[in-house]
């Protein structure tokens, strides 16, 4: 038997109209929710990010403004645009697009962002008050996996939940989200001991690795929930999850597919943080 499989494109389908909804609503108080995509240089992943970025705006009615910026774009030019779009009212929320070109500062340009507009919740003080659990925004894709947690019905409260990876964007957040909810949270990464042993204590494992069907049917427990937060190619060249999808959905209680899991809900939820930054 094979496993509930969640379905992020209608989870997120749906949160969009209600989306789009209250930006009708807001749009008739003449607040239109704008957001500023800033990417610099010519990394094809992030082009297509940013253009489905810009994509979804349009959908739900928002204004968005799109910053392709030439490779050699220095730090203080980065800066300068930050601060305009800082100081704009159109613009509620501002993402730049990671990584950056080698060359620059990714911290010191996340820090010149407004905490007000910093739809990522990558600022310092946006991570604080999600430390602290009281927040405005979360950073989206783990505040898109929750929501594919809640929509699959599955609690947290005291489950056993394992992240693979600690990056900030991901794993340390997801690990914050997790604990919010009464999951007792394990982080594990590239130097975890007995990998495989930890990984099969999960009720809920979320992997957030970066290599192709790492997590294989071994490493999971019978029942288990599954989230692939992996964006990456097989030996075919075809878009792959972290996890052996064909193997462990057939002993998965529910899992998250590649592509069609948790990348829809990446957007949404940016689309959210910016409604909820242009409600003010
Ligand atoms: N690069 C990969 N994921 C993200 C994200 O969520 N936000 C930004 N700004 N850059 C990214």
């Amino acid at each position: 038997m094979s496993g509930k499989i969640i379905d992020g494109k209608a989870v997120s389908a749906a949160l969009r109209e209600q989306i789009k909804a209250q930006a009708q609503e807001l749009a008739a108080k003449g607040i239109v929710p704008g957001l500023a995509v800033v990417i610099v240089g010519e990394d094809p992943a992030s082009q297509v990010y940013v253009r489905n970025k810009e994509k979804a705006c349009a959908e739900v009615g928002f204004y968005s403004e799109k910053y392709a910026l030439p490779e050699q774009t220095t730090q203080q030019e980065l800066l300068e645009l930050v601060e305009r779009l800082n100081q704009d009212p159109k613009i509620h929320g501002i993402l730049v697009q990671l990584p950056l070109p080698k060359h620059l500062d990714e911290k010191g340009v996340i820090a010149a962002i407004s905490p007000e507009k910093d739809v990522d919740a990558f600022h310092a003080v946006n991570v604080g008050k999600i430390m602290q659990g009281d927040y405005r925004f979360l950073p989206c894709t783990p505040a898109g996996i929750m929501e594919l947690i809640h929509a699959a019905q599955v609690s947290v409260e005291g489950k056993e939940c394992v992240v693979i990876g600690r990056s900030n964007i991901v794993g340390k957040p997801m690990a914050m989200l997790l604990l919010h909810e009464n999951g007792t949270v394990t982080i594990c990464h590239s130097r975890t001991r007995n990998l495989a042993e930890v990984t099969r204590r999960a009720d809920i494992l979320v992997a957030a690795v970066g290599k192709a069907k790492f997590v294989t049917k071994d490493m999971v427990k019978p029942g288990a929930v599954v989230i692939d937060v992996g964006m990456n190619r097989d030996e075919n060249g075809k878009l792959c999850g972290d996890v052996d999808f064909e193997a462990v959905s057939q002993i998965a209680d529910a899992i998250t597919p590649v592509p069609g899991g948790v990348g829809p809900m990446t957007i949404t939820m940016l689309l959210k943080n910016t409604l909820t930054a242009a409600q003010g």
